[in-house]
């Protein structure tokens, strides 16, 4: 698999595909500004893209993961989630925090990459999006927060 990732202005983030992952575009362009974008192109076609936010005191959100239904199941996720944790280890970040709904596959692909759960956010899809959000036919009420905490340099 060829795959290239590079940062982007968060002007030119992909929305459409965004909104794979977070059905709501006033959250997206909320959280755009002030974030970073990261696309994953293979032969030149645009296949994920990811949204990574700072929160302070060395920490980051990924807001957002996604990619192309044609090229999901091909590694393509894991190979830019694995790329963002690394590029954020490098950066000396203290950790990587993510939100997700408390079932489904989404949460496994996180888990697997060392994310551990810190809390819940009850009722967080139903006070913070307009419409009910149903996942595999079953309504997300809350939210799993999960961190991936990196191992702090011993000078
Ligand atoms: C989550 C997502 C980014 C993963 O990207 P991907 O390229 O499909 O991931 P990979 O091919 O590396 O597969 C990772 C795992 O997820 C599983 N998976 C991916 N898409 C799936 C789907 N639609 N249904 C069930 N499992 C799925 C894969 O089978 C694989 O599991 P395995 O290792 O046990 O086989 C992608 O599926 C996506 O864009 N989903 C919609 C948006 C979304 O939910 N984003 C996350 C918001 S919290």
């Amino acid at each position: 698999m060829s795959l290239v990732i590079q940062e982007i202005p968060a002007r030119d983030a992909p929305i459409e595909l965004l909104l794979l992952a977070d059905p709501s575009e006033d959250k997206i362009r909320s959280y755009l500004s002030g974030s970073t974008c990261f696309i994953a192109s293979s032969n030149g076609t645009v296949v994920g893209a990811c949204v990574v936010q700072p929160r302070g005191s060395g920490a980051h959100e990924l807001m957002s993961i996604a990619v192309q239904p044609a090229h999901q199941k091909s590694g393509y996720g894991t190979a830019l989630l694995k790329w963002i944790v690394e590029f954020f280890r490098k950066s000396g970040a203290s950790q990587l925090e993510v939100g997700t709904g408390t079932f489904g596959y989404q949460l496994a692909f996180y888990q697997r990459h060392g994310f551990r759960v810190t809390s819940i956010d009850h009722d967080f899809f139903v006070n913070n999006y307009p419409e009910p959000i149903f996942e595999d036919g079953i309504q997300l009420f809350d939210m799993l927060r999960l961190a991936l905490k990196y191992p702090s340099k011993v000078a």
